[in-house]
């Protein structure tokens, strides 16, 4: 059985689905405070068999343990955690308390249950303004200059030292780059909380209606069309390297990195361009300044993954794009079913 925290989440939700259907039994954990249980009822309906789910905070030691007493877990995805980097800002403690001592807690328990093969969320952002493109993971991590680069990096380092301490575990820390797109059933996707920090789920919120216009933050990059350059990636293609990299651990000790990423950049311009092409008509648009803390590029070198994993991204830019729009499409406000207005005495 494999546990995946965060398992309700935009990648977890789509991690699980790809687990059922390889066969795995499956736990979620997951506290809810940034997903909702509809898209776990939905993925048991795209896979055609159930799930198991705990409601509850990878913090929560007492509450691991039982979790890890009462079932025949062998591995565990660790998606749970807060990403959205504006926020980190605003309340960094809340950041590092969950993704670092949530990481901890977990590790913690997975030792005392002596299960000790762990797949592990990262993102290229701990390479901070990589001089090197593509990025290889070779590169060295840089000093990501906000709360929540910090933590993911963090973990790392602890995961590092854990790995160190005892040679029973198998710890693979994947490098995500920009993870975009939905399963192609429509059914499940990403479903931000509040204003959207990222770019897709921001153009898909300005073509549904929910949002007047996209800000382009910054045009004046060092790039051949002055936005900025990003490796965007299906995540459908993210996942399946998760399995890849379960797979891996079998046969491997220690800490392995791996970058997720098509090793293809794409400029806000292009994304905008292409993504007008998907919808039929032009996307409301307006050229601002630049994003503090944003880079000017980040595309990698994802050929690691598939010497040493056999994987590599499938998915074009136009499957991304088109997938992401049949979800929001079909899903204008994601998991929040409208409460149906109650119904006035005739
Ligand atoms: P998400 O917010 O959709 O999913 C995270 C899930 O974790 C949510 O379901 C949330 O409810 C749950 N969660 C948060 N704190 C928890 C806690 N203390 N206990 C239990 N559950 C908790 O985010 P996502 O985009 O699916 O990201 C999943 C992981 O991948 C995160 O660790 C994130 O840092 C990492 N990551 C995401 C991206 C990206 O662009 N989406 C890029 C790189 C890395
Ligand atoms: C992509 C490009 C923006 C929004 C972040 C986190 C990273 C990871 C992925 C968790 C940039 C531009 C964006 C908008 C825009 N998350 N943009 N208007 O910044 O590469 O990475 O998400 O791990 O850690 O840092 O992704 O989607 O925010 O931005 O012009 O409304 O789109 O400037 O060039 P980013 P993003």
């Amino acid at each position: 059985m494999i546990l995946v925290t965060g398992g309700a989440g935009y990648i977890g939700s789509h991690a699980v689905l790809e687990l059922l259907l390889a066969g795995h039994d499956v736990l979620v954990l997951d506290n809810l405070c940034n997903s909702s249980r509809t898209a776990l009822e939905r993925v048991e309906k795209l896979a055609g068999r159930p799930l198991h789910f705990v409601k509850g905070d990878v913090r929560n030691r007492p509450l691991l343990n039982a979790l890890f007493a009462a079932y025949p877990v062998t591995a565990v995805m660790h998606f749970a955690g807060l990403k959205a980097v504006g926020e980190s800002v605003r309340e960094p403690l809340r950041y590092y308390e969950t993704n670092v001592s949530g990481s901890i807690a977990l590790c913690q328990a997975m030792a005392e249950a002596e299960i000790f093969k762990l797949v592990f969320s990262s993102s290229a952002t701990v390479y901070g303004e990589s001089p090197v493109m593509p990025i290889t993971e070779s590169c060295p991590t840089g000093i990501p200059t906000n709360p929540y680069g910090q933590s993911k990096l963090m973990a790392e380092n602890v995961l590092r030292g854990l790995a160190d301490s005892d040679p029973r575990w198998s710890i693979g820390l994947l490098r995500y780059f920009n993870p975009i797109g939905a399963h192609d059933s429509g059914l499940i996707g990403e479903d931000p909380n509040g204003i959207p920090n990222n770019l897709l789920p921001y153009m898909l919120q300005v073509a549904v209606g929910r949002r007047k216009q996209l800000s382009v933050f910054g045009a004046d990059y060092p790039t051949p069309d002055g936005t900025g350059i990003r490796d965007y990636i299906h995540v459908v293609d993210l996942v399946k390297g998760h399995l890849k990299a379960l797979d891996r651990l079998e046969s491997v000790k220690g800490v392995s990195v791996w970058n997720l990423g098509t090793g293809k950049g794409h400029s806000v311009r292009e994304m905008i361009i292409a993504f007008e092409r998907v919808i039929g008509r032009p996307l409301p648009h307006s050229l601002q300044p630049r994003r503090a803390g944003d880079i000017a590029q980040c595309w990698s070198d994802p050929s690691k993954a598939w010497k040493e994993l056999g994987w590599r991204a499938e998915k074009d830019l136009a499957t991304m794009l088109t997938d992401a729009w049949r979800w929001q499409s079909r899903n204008p406000n994601g998991y929040t079913v409208e409460t149906p207005e109650p119904a006035t005495a005739a």
